[in-house]
């Protein structure tokens, strides 16, 4: 028996009502994680279209597999949606129908204190979503001040960054820290004490070490763009982001594929023949007050929806 995996999934209906799932066709769920978003696209298209359902972490790949098992359309495979091209072709795909992307670390990830990303449990200060990567404990203790100031500030958009990545070089000068609530205690103690009041202190830090140790946010806009490049005309891609960060990276990525004409306003006719290659499907979706009360995780989700032209 397969450990429960559980994962409210955000925006089920939104995000599967708006890639309009067709029999037959190919659609790609780029974050697998507990596996919702791939079951919701599998009922809505049916037992003719493919689904590639991938995840970058072996545990949610276990669990994917295991509740996909009777489900001969969805091939799950571990790995990274940054290069899902290459991954893709593999498997003799070359044009998709759909892919979505629900970003971030699933709920069994934060909640489980031996995966190391939560300020709240005591565990391993380890944050990787793949075993293979490189730990927070060894880039926490080995990064020097200035890089550790750097990525809290850039991932974090931490105002305290500097005074953090002093408080951490110095602490680790007598001992590694080993721990994720030695670190939040750490955090807590190098900022002033209102902030302390609004939120738990260590919250961005946590979520800056956990970009930078999973890479998840440089890279994400030609990630996003080459997944763009795969899809068949009129096709869409949802994507799910969870701070403003993420969103401006996503908003970023796509700005480009909707211009049209660059011509100099004065010229009467338009001569560089560029043409729109994207659209907006709509506005940016945000969960019911519903979905907030049954899930607060969903609170702060993002859906937004680009489609080929
Ligand atoms: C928010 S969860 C997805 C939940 C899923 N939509 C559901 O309904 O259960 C995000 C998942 O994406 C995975 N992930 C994050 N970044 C990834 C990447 N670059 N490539 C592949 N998987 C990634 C994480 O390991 C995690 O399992």
């Amino acid at each position: 028996m397969m450990p429960e995996f559980q994962h409210a999934t955000v925006l089920l209906n939104e995000t599967v009502h708006a890639l309009k799932p067709k029999s037959g066709r190919t659609y790609l769920d780029g974050t697998g994680g507990g596996g919702g978003h791939t079951d919701a696209l599998r009922q809505a298209a049916g037992p003719e279209a493919r689904i590639i359902t991938l995840d970058r972490d072996p545990i949610a790949v276990a669990h994917l597999e295991d509740r996909f098992r009777a489900s001969p359309n969805v091939q799950v495979v571990q790995g990274n949606f940054f290069e899902a091209k290459a991954i893709l072709e593999e498997f003799g795909i070359c044009a998709l129908d759909g892919v979505l992307l629900d970003l971030g670390v699933s709920s069994p990830q934060f909640d489980t204190a031996a995966r190391g990303f939560s300020f709240h449990r005591d565990g391993p200060l380890d944050m990787r979503m793949n075993p293979e990567l490189v730990s927070a404990a060894v880039w926490v203790n080995t990064l020097p001040e200035e890089k550790l100031r750097e990525i809290i500030c850039r991932y974090g958009e931490e105002h305290y960054a500097t005074r953090i990545a002093a408080a951490i070089t110095q602490y680790r000068e007598n001992q590694p820290i080993a721990t994720t609530l030695e670190l939040a205690e750490i955090v807590s103690a190098a900022v002033p004490a209102a902030y302390r009041r609004d939120g738990h202190p260590a919250r961005k830090t946590f979520m800056a070490l956990r970009y930078f140790v999973n890479a998840e946010i440089d890279g994400l806009a030609q990630a996003l763009t080459d997944l763009f490049s795969l899809l068949v005309p009129k096709a869409r891609l949802a994507v799910i982001g969870f701070n403003s960060m993420e969103d401006a990276v996503i908003k970023d990525a796509f700005r480009p594929l909707m211009e049209g004409c660059t011509c100099p306003k004065e010229f009467p006719v338009c001569r560089c023949g560029r043409k729109p290659a994207a659209r907006w499907a709509g506005k940016p979706i945000t969960p019911t007050k519903e979905e907030i009360q049954t899930n607060p995780r969903a609170r702060s989700a993002k859906l937004r929806v680009v489609e080929k032209l």
